[in-house]
């Protein structure tokens, strides 16, 4: 991505007249005096918004071909502006172009240029458009390719916990309530649990989508306009789902970038519940997981440390986007119809959105392929804290105990357990059977966690079969064979 100087850009040379280049000029023949320096950098977005480029030069491409198709500017117009916008687009891919700050934002530094380049031609491209829709419809065709590359991400992310799920669908570790151990669950269930999230969450990026891909153009500055423009046209070689219906919404509400940024939100939440669990799995009392050396930190002064710096970040990065959020309600929610300079502050705010959260699923996805497993810890866990006592009781149920009589019955037997230091499992037939003379032998494996896991054969349950059926979904639906990278 480009990078323009936060320094006032290089002086830019003498202007023709009636060019928008304009740097010690005023606005234009309405104004008598220049704006100051100060006034030009508070105003001017050219710092942040020449990340539009791309969707800026497709939307006059579109523009300039239906003002042909209309009879609004010649044929030999149009190939002139098709000509210097060209040549701008491969001036600015291979960082030649020179942006300017005097020309405040993407939409005046590319006309002004392709006006340098092409001369008259470059001057009718605006014809019919102002820069409120023009600005409007580049972000939403920026966005709509950021939220394709999304969607790839977070499809890539949910096949990566997808694999380890099927890897470990017979891993138990300790499933927990209030973080106090409540009952065996399948290493691959927890895990499937967040491909759940991520699904949403690309479901609810899908929705989005289809309200960010409609066209503003045409709006103009906010009534419309009296060309004979065909918005449908741009529409359709814009490839966007249809246009925007009313002149003065399409130019001023910003409420795509608005559940745009609510769809990231939940995104990164979702990544911060699985980051917390990472953090504490990978704790010296948890032992459950380990992350490769290359998502983690030393410490500079303890030795001994390696620190789950990676997910500690993705926790805390939730918090800006969830900030930006917002701050883009915050925006709208003051603004007159239509359009106002307000709506200029949406831009870093979504961007830095779109950053973090890209960022963020693109390491991720590494992460959780990599995550280093380790059944040992996580048995051993399960073991302690009588993650079986449920079990124990609904066998006493079958024995022809009301439930609530068995549990209570249980709560006997765990404080009996917890001061002999021991696992239920540990207790005898003799000593069970006192809990209900109908106790046999079979107890033990209902009171093993194996046996606790596999009795969780309900739809959605934790049982390794019912997590096979689960994966069996997730592949059909992510479109990828088992295995494969
Ligand atoms: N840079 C402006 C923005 O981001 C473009 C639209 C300016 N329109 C105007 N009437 N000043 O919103």
């Amino acid at each position: 991505m480009m990078t323009v100087p936060e320094s006032t850009p290089p002086a830019s040379a003498s202007a023709p007249a009636g060019s928008l280049d304009r740097k010690h000029e005023a606005w234009s023949a309405l104004f008598s005096e220049p704006m100051s320096e100060l006034v030009q950098r508070y105003t001017a977005s050219i710092g942040f918004d020449h990340r539009l480029w791309r969707a800026d030069i497709a939307g006059s491409l579109a523009h300039a071909d239906m003002l042909a198709a209309q009879g609004v500017i010649d044929a030999e117009d149009e190939a002139a502006i098709r000509r210097g916008l060209a040549q701008i687009a491969a001036d600015i891919e291979a960082g030649r172009f020179q942006w300017k700050l005097e020309l405040e934002d993407v939409h005046l530094n590319i006309e002004a240029r392709l006006t340098q380049l092409v001369g008259d031609a470059g001057k009718r491209l605006h014809t019919g458009r102002s820069r409120n829709d023009q600005v409007a419809t580049d972000i939403r065709l920026w966005l709509r390719d950021q939220i394709d590359e999304l969607l790839a991400l977070l499809a890539v992310l949910q096949r990566a916990l997808v694999d380890q799920a099927e890897r470990h669908a017979e891993l138990i570790l300790p499933g927990f309530t209030h973080l106090q151990v409540a009952q065996p669950v399948s290493f691959g269930h927890h895990l499937l649990a967040y491909v759940e999230m991520f699904a949403r969450d690309a479901e609810r990026l899908g929705d989005v989508r289809r309200r960010v891909n409609r066209l503003p153009l045409g709006a103009a500055a906010l009534a419309g306009t009296s060309y004979p423009l065909d918005r449908e046209r741009v529409a359709r070689t814009l490839g966007m789902e249809g246009v925007c219906e009313n002149s003065l919404d399409a130019v001023s509400d910003r409420d795509f970038a608005i559940e745009f940024t609510a769809a990231a939100s939940l995104g990164m939440v979702h990544v911060s519940r699985l980051s917390e669990e990472l953090i504490l799995w990978m704790s010296q009392n948890f032992g459950f997981v380990d992350l490769p050396d290359r998502f983690c930190t030393g410490s500079s002064i303890m030795p001994q440390k390696k620190n789950p710096d990676v997910p500690e970040l993705a926790r805390g990065k939730t918090g800006r986007v969830v900030g930006h959020l917002m701050g883009l309600l915050t925006l709208m929610k003051g603004q007159p119809l239509a359009y106002n300079k307000d709506n200029q502050e949406d831009k870093e705010p979504l961007f830095d959105t779109v950053d973090t959260w890209r960022d963020t699923l693109r390491i991720f996805g590494e992460l959780v392929a990599g995550l280093i497993v380790r059944p040992e810890a996580m048995e051993r866990a399960a073991l302690r804290g009588h993650a079986t006592a449920t079990d124990l009781a609904d066998y006493l149920v079958k024995k022809g105990l009301p439930f609530r009589d068995a549990h209570e019955a249980v709560a006997h037997a765990v404080k009996e357990a917890i001061q002999r230091g021991i696992g239920l499992h540990e207790l005898s037939l003799a000593e069970l059977q006192r809990l209900h003379p109908g106790i046999e032998a079979d107890v033990f494996q209902v009171l093993s966690l194996r046996g606790s896991l596999d009795a969780r054969a309900v739809t959605g349950g934790t049982a390794p079969v019912q997590v096979r059926r689960q994966v069996a979904r997730h592949r059909a639906r992510l479109g990828k064979v088992p295995g494969a990278a």
